[in-house]
């Protein structure tokens, strides 16, 4: 759905339009801006200059380029692809200051048994690692006011958008969600611009939180933006009233909907049967379990392939090509070749 730009009548407001380049954007109902992987080319170099331990489980890290040449331009909700030391390849959110192109900061929470936050959380300063992007998949969009909704580590993405907002003079407030205060990270430093517009609701203390009571007080013309767990982000959507617009990034993949079996035949391979409620990326890498992935939601490009036959729906990477995590066949099986 496109979204005309709103007049930008003074200068805090087209201060908000240079953040947001609204002007240049088309946003999507659910806020998920699908972006095709960006180009092997654009990899950059940096080094970890420092980590830092906002809580006991997450680790800030602060990136530097490796050269002489600052860090790309990003917005607020901007991601960047990281490779691990292990050759992994992750997304993690930005969430610093897009103005300063010295640095770059991510903040990652160590999940149990999670190989890829354990490899974050193993850097010390002067690890290298490279990076892809950053691309925007949660793009800040212009709104009369805002609502932020943060379940835990989603306030990433969540926290340069109450900056730049803020520093827009536009009305907003932020409730973030956590098992514990010491559990939430971020949230603490965004109270400190301003204490009356900060919630934070710890379940510890608060109970769990319920959608209707994370949006009271919220006007029809606030744009909502909710990052967290998937439970969070579909009890929000459920409450919100009709036509009340809800921009969201969730931490894990959608659910399938209404899928239906198929079969994907590698070139040269077996032929895998994908089950209505599987997707092609789980079924062939039952049987080819070095086939790369990264988002599993169909934006990284990490999963993307040659489709040699068939016609996909769902999918997420252009012409000729396939998203295993996401795309399914639209009636007859596909043949994929996984070299390309
Ligand atoms: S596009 Fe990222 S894993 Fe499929």
């Amino acid at each position: 759905m496109s979204i005309a730009p709103p007049p930008f009548p003074n200068a805090r407001a087209r201060a908000l339009a240079a953040v947001t380049g609204l002007a240049q954007r088309v946003s999507e109902r659910s806020g998920r801006r699908r972006s095709p992987a960006p180009p092997v080319d654009r990899s950059l170099a940096v080094e970890v200059r420092a980590v830092h331990r906002p809580c006991p489980d997450v680790a800030e890290v602060v990136l530097v380029p490796a050269g002489a040449e600052p860090l790309p331009r990003w917005r607020p909700g901007a991601h960047v692809d990281v490779r691990l030391p292990s050759g992994l390849w992750r997304q993690y959110s930005l969430c610093g200051d897009p103005a300063d192109r010295s640095c770059y900061r991510i903040a990652v929470r160590a999940v149990p048994g999670g190989t890829g936050s354990a490899q974050v959380h193993a850097v010390t300063p002067g690890t290298r690692l490279i990076l892809r992007g950053p691309r925007n998949a949660f793009p800040l969009a212009a709104a009369p006011e805002y609502l932020f909704l943060a379940g835990g580590i989603g306030i990433t993405p969540i926290a340069p958008m109450v900056r730049a907002v803020h520093a827009a003079g536009r009305p907003w407030r932020l409730v973030h969600t956590g098992h514990d205060l010491a559990s939430m990270p971020l949230s603490g430093e965004l109270a400190a611009l301003a204490p009356d517009r900060v919630r934070r609701r710890p379940d510890d203390r608060d109970g769990p939180p319920d959608a209707a009571e994370l949006l009271a007080g919220t006007s029809s013309s606030a744009a909502v933006y909710c990052c967290g767990p998937p439970p969070m982000i579909d009890a929000v959507r459920r409450a919100l009233p009709a036509g009340q617009r809800l921009h969201s990034e969730r931490f894990s993949p959608p659910p399938i909907r209404d899928g239906r079996p198929f079969t994907v035949r590698i070139d040269g391979g077996p032929e895998v049967a994908v089950p209505a409620d599987r997707t092609a990326l789980d079924a062939v890498r039952a049987v080819r379990p070095d086939v790369p992935y990264s988002c599993r939601q169909g934006f990284c490009g990490t999963c993307h392939v040659r489709l040699l036959s068939g016609t996909t729906v769902a999918d997420t990477a252009g012409p000729g090509r396939t998203a295993l995590c996401v795309g399914r066949s639209a009636g007859a099986d596909l043949v994929v070749d996984l070299g390309g």
